[in-house]
C-alpha cells in the first residue's frame, strides 16, 4: 500500500533529490571517516595554532577546559579527530552523551531530517509532530511492565528535566519542603540541585535553598544491615520533621558518586517508607538511561509500579520528566522556552529507538555483554599487575575501576595519562577515587574495549613503575 501524501513536509521527506542527497552526503561522511580507525598522536605542524585555540577558548570562557579537547567535527563510532589531529577512542563520550559515538550515519540522518525541517529549536508555543513522537516513544517504553508513567515533559538539560521533578512534587506536596537523598548523590548544578548534589564543592557560595535529608546508600558488602540501616536513617528523618519531606531523591546506580549500584530489595525497603509518608519517589535516570538489562533502570531494579517521577538525559539527547496522573504540574509550573532542538528529537527517536531494536537490552543484550568484556579485560589486567586497579564496578554501560591507591591525585593522573595516550576516561567517586567509562552502546565492539584495556594496561606499567620509584626514594631519604 502506498500512503498518500498529502503534508508539503511529507513530499518534501520523500523527495527523491532528499534521498540522493542524503545519500551523497553519507557516502562523503563514510570516505572521509576511513582513515579513522585507531588512536594516533597529534599531528606536530597542527600543534602550534591548536594550543592557541586551546587557550583562547579558556579565556573565553573564564576557565581552561579539563581535557586539551576540541574535535574537529568527525569521528568513526568511538573514535574522533581533534582539532590538533589526534585520534582518541571515546569511552566516555561526553560523560554518557554520545551513545552511537561520532558522525554515526543513523544520526546524520537525523541530522538531514532536522536540517530540512523549519526551525532550529522546538519549545513551549511551536513543536513539531516529532516532539510527540519521542514523547510517545518514552512514555511507552516506560510503561511496558507496569509503570503507571504516562506524561512526558520534554527539557535540554538532565538539570531541567531533575528540576521539573522537584517542581512537581513539591506542588503536590505542598507545603513539605525537604528532600530525602542518598550521601554522594549527583543531581546537577542549578541552585536547587546544587543542594541535592551531596557534594560541598559544587556549592561553594550559594545561598541554602532546598532542605536535604542524607541516608547512606546501598552497601553490597552489606546488603541487609546496609538496608535496615537506611531504612531506620530515613525513619529518623521523617520523625524528625513530621509532613515536611516531598521527594525521596534515587540516583539507581551512583554515576558521579563512584558506580556503585543499588539493589532491587534496598529501594523497595525505603520506597515503602516514602509510600506510607505521601513521599513522592522519584528515579534520576540522567545517567542511568539505556545502560542497564532495561532502557529504564527502575525497570531493572523492578521497581515499576513504585516510581512517581522519572528524569532522563544525555544519551536521549532529549531530556525529559516522565510522572504519573497524581502529580501533573497546574497550569503555570513548568514550561521552557525550548524543550530541544529539531536534530535532537530526531536523534532521540533513533538512538532510543536503535538500542531497542539493536538488542542491546536483557538479560544477555549488548549492554551486559560488552560490559562483562570490560569486565573481563580489566580483571585480567588486575592479575596480571596485582594492586593497580581494583574492581570492575559498576552495570551495564557503566564500568569503572579504582586505581592505585585510590587517591583523587592518582585517579586524575591516570584519567590524564590515558587521554594522552589515545583512551578518553574521567574520574567519579570521592574515596575511593576512580576512573569511569560510559560506552558507546551503539557502536562499540569487543575489539575497542581491547585496545581501552591495552592503552589501560601500558599507563599502568608506566605507572607502577614511576610509583615505585618514588616509593623508593622516600625510603632512601
Ligand atoms: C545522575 C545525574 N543527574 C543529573 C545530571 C545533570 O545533567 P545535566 O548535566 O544534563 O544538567 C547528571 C549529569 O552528570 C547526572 O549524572
Amino acid at each position: 500500500m502506498t500512503t498518500k501524501l498529502v503534508l508539503a513536509a511529507d513530499k518534501l521527506r520523500n523527495d527523491p533529490r532528499i534521498e540522493a542527497a542524503k545519500k551523497l552526503l553519507l557516502d562523503a561522511v563514510a570516505e572521509h571517516q576511513e582513515t579513522l580507525v585507531s588512536v594516533r598522536p597529534p599531528n606536530p605542524e597542527l600543534s602550534v595554532d591548536y594550543e592557541k585555540l586551546l587557550e583562547e577558548f579558556g579565556s573565553l570562557r573564564g576557565a581552561n577546559i579539563f581535557f586539551p579537547y576540541l574535535g574537529s567535527g568527525i569521528g568513526n563510532g568511538p573514535f574522533v579527530e581533534l582539532g590538533d589531529g589526534s585520534v582518541k577512542l571515546d569511552m566516555i563520550t561526553g560523560i554518557g552523551v554520545h551513545g552511537y559515538g561520532h558522525s554515526h550515519p543513523m544520526l546524520i540522518e537525523a541530522g538531514i531530517n532536522a536540517a530540512i525541517s523549519d526551525t532550529v529549536m522546538q519549545g513551549n508555543l511551536q513543536q513539531n509532530t516529532n516532539s510527540c513522537d519521542i514523547a510517545r516513544l518514552l512514555t511507552q517504553t516506560a510503561c511496558e511492565s507496569g509503570a503507571d508513567l504516562k506524561h512526558c515533559f520534554l527539557s535540554t538539560s538532565g538539570a531541567m528535566a531533575n528540576e521539573n521533578s522537584l517542581k512537581m512534587a513539591f506542588q503536590k506536596n505542598h507545603p513539605a519542603n525537604r528532600v530525602v537523598a542518598f550521601s554522594h548523590c549527583f543531581a546537577g548544578r542549578t541552585l536547587g540541585l546544587a543542594q541535592v548534589t551531596d557534594k560541598a564543592k559544587y556549592r561553594v557560595g550559594l545561598p541554602d535553598t532546598i532542605s536535604v535529608d542524607y541516608i547512606p546508600f546501598f552497601n553490597h558488602e552489606n546488603p541487609e544491615r546496609s538496608t535496615a540501616y537506611a531504612v531506620r536513617r530515613l525513619k529518623y528523618h521523617i520523625a524528625r520533621f513530621p509532613g515536611k519531606h516531598a521527594a525521596l531523591w534515587m540516583e539507581l546506580v551512583q554515576g558521579e558518586g563512584g558506580y556503585y549500584e543499588g539493589d532491587s530489595n534496598y529501594f523497595k525497603a525505603l520506597i515503602e517508607v516514602a509510600k506510607e509518608n505521601n513521599i513522592a519517589v522519584i528515579a534520576d535516570e540522567v545517567q542511568t538511561f539505556c545502560r542497564t538489562t532495561r532502557p529504564f533502570a527502575f525497570q531493572h531494579f523492578g521497581l515499576d509500579k513504585l516510581v512517581d517521577l522519572v528524569t532522563i538525559g544525555k544519551i536521549s539527547q532529549v531530556c525529559a520528566t516522565l510522572f504519573t496522573d497524581d502529580y501533573a504540574p497546574k497550569p503555570g509550573l513548568i514550561s521552557q522556552t525550548f524543550t530541544g532542538s529539531t536534530w535532537a528529537m530526531f536523534a532521540a527517536h533513533a538512538i532510543v529507538s536503535g538500542l531497542i531494536e539493536n538488542g542491546n537490552f536483557g538479560e544477555s543484550g549488548l549492554n551486559v555483554q560488552l560490559h562483562r568484556h570490560f569486565a573481563d579485560g580489566l580483571k585480567g589486567i588486575s592479575e596480571k599487575h596485582p594492586g593497580s586497579i581494583a574492581g570492575p564496578y559498576g552495570v551495564g554501560g557503566m564500568v569503572a575501576f579504582t586505581p592505585f591507591d585510590g587517591s583523587a591525585e592518582i585517579a586524575k593522573e591516570m584519567v590524564n595519562r590515558l587521554y594522552d595516550a589515545g583512551l578518553m576516561s574521567f574520574m567519579a567517586g570521592g574515596e575511593p577515587s576512580r576512573v569511569r567509562f560510559l560506552m558507546p552502546l551503539g557502536c562499540v565492539k569487543d575489539s575497542h574495549i581491547d585496545l581501552a584495556c591495552q592503552i589501560i594496561e601500558n599507563v599502568i606499567v608506566e605507572m607502577k613503575d614511576q610509583l615505585s620509584d618514588k616509593s623508593a626514594e622516600v625510603a632512601e631519604n
